[in-house]
């Protein structure tokens, strides 16, 4: 962890947010997004996934956004891959990290990536081959459904540390488990991670939770406590998966970030940047909700940047004449 940074927001918005909104988001708008988020300040930043433009059409120009974006220096870009064809495009595209992705539930595994955990799992040990050859790019997972699934319900934590085995010892250091329907509580979310913590002191584990059921930051807070440092949240709390019945929207990097701010945990994210990257997002999305408490009611008086209280922020201005 770098000095002054104790925790690590990884902005999900253009992958998770999008994936889960109807409408095509222009090339130039998705990159324009990115830009801005790097410019408040984060420094992790899922732009996407290369998967199957059948299954997720909101991701048909994967390839250039990441052209419009790779330029940008100290941030690093990541995606989501499902197998070694999309792990691929992606190095192509120059994308530095990969995040192979599959679910613990074997239902939403099918539903989701069309395949069986088995074959997920040949799909990463595929990639992992070919990238220890060439080292191109990072690889690191996201296990989903961990703490429910809409299919399955909850799985033992005997079943979750079988799994994440299975991906240690295929020589990942970096697991992201997933809230992918937001079934997590806080007392459970406990259990789990100090029973992974425990068996796999070598691996970085980092967190995505959903709000789906309002325990997404109760649930983080307490992911903070047993020791977590890496988060995964969306711009405007936007997001869920397309193939989970009942998903919606992630924590929003807005409260996430306002949270630890408040605690006085460096986040490195500049609030007030932050909130205007919001005003973007909702001049993109007109039609879109965003769900994010802070958003909605603005930074208060005391907060250091020195926003009065009373909702500036839900028409903040616009920043659209600003190069990025
Ligand atoms: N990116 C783009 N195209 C891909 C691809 C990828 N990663 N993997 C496969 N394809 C293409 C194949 O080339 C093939 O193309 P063709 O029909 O023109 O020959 C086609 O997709 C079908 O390939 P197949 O291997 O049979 O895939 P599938 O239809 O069983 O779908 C996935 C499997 C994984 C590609 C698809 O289910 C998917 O992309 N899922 C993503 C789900 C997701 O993103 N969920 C949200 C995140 S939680
Ligand atoms: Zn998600």
């Amino acid at each position: 962890m770098k000095a002054g940074h104790d925790v690590s927001i990884v902005e999900v918005g253009p992958r998770d947010g999008l994936q889960n909104v109807a409408t095509f988001v222009e090339t130039a708008q998705k990159v324009s997004l990115i830009r801005r988020l790097a410019a408040s300040g984060l420094k992790e930043i899922q732009v996407g996934a290369f998967v199957s433009p059948r299954a997720i059409p909101q991701f048909r120009d994967m390839k250039e956004v990441a052209a419009g974006i790779i330029d940008l220096p100290k941030v690093r870009f990541s995606a989501l891959v499902p197998n070694l064809h999309g792990a691929r495009e992606a190095i192509k595209s120059g994308i530095e990290k990969l995040i192979f992705f599959f679910s613990l539930s074997e239902s939403h595994n099918l539903n989701n990536v069309r395949q069986t955990k088995e074959a997920s799992l040949k799909g990463l040990e595929l990639i992992h081959k070919e990238l220890t050859a060439e080292a191109p790019a990072e690889l690191c997972v996201a296990l989903a459904t961990v703490f429910g699934c809409p299919f399955e319900g909850c799985p033992t934590t005997d079943n979750i540390l079988k799994d994440v085995e299975k991906i240690v010892n295929m020589g990942i250091r970096e697991i992201t488990l997933c809230d992918t329907v937001g079934f997590g509580n806080p007392a459970q979310v406990e259990q789990i991670l100090v029973a992974c913590l425990r068996a796999f002191p070598e691996v970085a584990f980092a967190v995505h939770f959903h709000n789906t059921r309002g325990l997404g930051l109760a649930n983080a807070l307490r992911a903070y406590d047993v020791g977590i440092r890496r988060f995964d949240s969306a711009l405007g709390g936007l997001g869920g998966c397309p193939f989970a019945p009942g998903a919606s929207g992630n924590i929003a990097t807005e409260d996430l970030a306002f949270m630890f701010s408040e605690m006085a945990v460096p986040t490195g994210i500049d609030m007030e940047a932050l909130l205007i990257v919001s005003g973007y997002l909702k001049e993109i999305l007109p039609g879109v909700i965003l769900s994010s408490a802070v958003y909605q009611a603005g930074l208060p008086k005391t907060h250091p940047s020195g926003r009065s209280c009373g909702s500036p922020w839900v028409n903040p201005p616009s920043p659209s004449h600003q190069e990025w």
